[in-house]
């Protein structure tokens, strides 16, 4: 099993490249089901995640080609003929986003099973309203030994409100609702730009979506979709974490081929904590304003402070003069960094869904363990600082969401290294 090997105490300096965002690219590569044509992808990063998804439709029957290096990260995916639409168990037991597929299986044949992806280390993660909403729409879905059994003969479109916010929620339907007949018409939907980038591509395939991006989102159905060639947005997550990992280390770090009009709320929180950052087009520089001072965050949708984010922020938070108060409020247990934080040296206290960390304090290196991907990005952020060489187990869960991330950073200046088998090495 991969370990990471860091030693703390380099400021990063220069410029490291954002990826392709992972949580773009997984709806997009489902969106290929709704069509028989070629769809082409550009900017898939290459993590696990991906190649997860590539097995899960080719299982199903689809032809999927994952292209890297002068491949320019790209891949082709044609569901001309889907011979098997299950998703197993195998495979959505490593990934439950698998159950983005459940939406447009339904839609294009009329049939379909996905394993019940069960909890995660993060929390329950439930789909029930992903199911709610596909029965508005005239699904029939029964449980069947682990599996979620639906069929129709055609959607329909419905009036559905979300009774909570959901990403993939609002992603699964969306993409029923384009082959659906009639209009839908979502409300209560999730704002987050990997919405806006899975419309843009289901609009470039002949769908009529208005509002993706806002919390009403409407869809006339339309017979059929036809393929398309997208390219995936930058990674909102990794370019977050990366300006994090600048500001931790005090150095200067431009962070390139993002999109910043997609990190208002970490922005606008960096600056608050002391941070400086220069915004370009396309790319963010951020730098050391001298000490950092604490400033409080709450997790909550787009476009508040992302959850995704929250993990790498206590990281930093531990190097801010002050006491930060962290509240977790979209999964009920996105903690599991916090033991290993205050391994290293961290004062934090948890209460319910907030968590009190006390700075600044110095960290030392220890041995670590990863427990899910946005808690090993706050590990890696913490030995960066750390007195000495930290070793952090685990690392397979960074490699879901991470690309190359060892490379990226040591190209920046870190000392990081990966022991053990070398990750998909192409
Ligand atoms: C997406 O997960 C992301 N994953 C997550 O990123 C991210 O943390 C999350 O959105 C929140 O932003 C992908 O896009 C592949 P939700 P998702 O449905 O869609 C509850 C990462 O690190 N809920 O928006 O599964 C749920 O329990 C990952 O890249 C229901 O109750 O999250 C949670 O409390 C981790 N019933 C809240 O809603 C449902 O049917 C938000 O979950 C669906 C969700």
């Amino acid at each position: 099993m991969d370990k990471f090997v860091v030693r703390g105490g380099n400021p990063l300096l220069g410029t490291i490249k954002v990826s392709g965002a992972k949580n773009s690219a997984l709806p997009c590569m489902a969106a290929a089901i709704l069509t028989e044509d070629e769809v082409i992808l550009e900017n898939i990063p290459q993590v696990q995640d991906i190649e997860t998804e590539r097995k899960l439709l080719t299982s199903m029957g689809a032809e999927v080609q994952l292209g890297y290096g002068r491949a320019q990260h790209r891949t082709h995916i044609k569901c001309a003929i889907l011979s098997d639409p299950v998703a197993k168990y195998e495979i959505v037991k490593t990934m439950r986003a698998s159950s983005l597929v459940l939406g447009p299986l339904i839609a294009r044949t009329g049939i379909a099973r996905v394993a019940m992806p069960g909890g995660c280390a993060i929390g329950g993660r439930p789909i029930d309203l992903h199911i709610k909403g596909l029965e508005a729409m005239g699904a029939t879905i029964t449980q069947d030994h682990g599996y979620l059994e639906a069929r129709t003969d055609r959607l329909r479109g419905a009036h559905i409100v979300f009774d909570k916010i959901t990403v993939t929620g609002t992603e699964d339907l969306l993409m029923a609702a384009t082959l659906a007949e009639g209009e839908t018409l979502f409300e209560n939907c999730a704002r987050e730009p990997e919405v806006t980038d899975l419309a843009t591509l289901l609009i470039a395939m002949g769908a009529n979506i208005e509002g993706a991006g806002t919390s009403t989102i409407r869809v006339q159905g339309v017979a059929r979709l036809h393929g398309a060639r997208h390219r995936i947005n930058p990674d909102r997550i990794e370019a977050g974490t990366f300006l994090m990992a600048g500001a931790i280390t005090g150095g200067d770090l431009n962070v390139d081929c993002c999109e910043p009009a997609h990190l208002g709320s970490l922005i606008a929180k960096l600056e608050q904590c002391g941070v400086r950052i220069d915004v370009g087009k396309d790319n963010i520089r951020v730098r050391s304003g001298g000490q950092l001072t604490a400033s409080d965050i709450t997790t909550e949708e787009y476009p508040g402070f992302p959850t995704d984010m929250q993990a790498q922020f206590m990281a930093l938070a531990t190097q801010a003069e002050g006491t930060t108060t962290v509240t977790e409020n979209i999964f009920e247990n996105r903690f599991m960094h916090v033991q290993e934080l205050i391994r290293m040296g961290a004062n934090i206290t948890v209460s319910g869904r907030t968590a009190t960390i006390r700075g600044k304090t110095s960290l030392q290196s220890a041995a670590v363990m990863c427990s899910d991907l946005r808690a090993s990005a706050s590990l890696v952020l913490a030995a960066l600082v750390a007195d000495g060489e930290s070793i952090l187990d685990r690392v397979y869960h960074m490699d879901r969401g991470y690309e190359r991330l060892e490379e990226k950073l040591r190209g920046v200046g870190a000392q990081i290294r990966r022991m053990g088998d070398v990750f998909g090495k192409k």
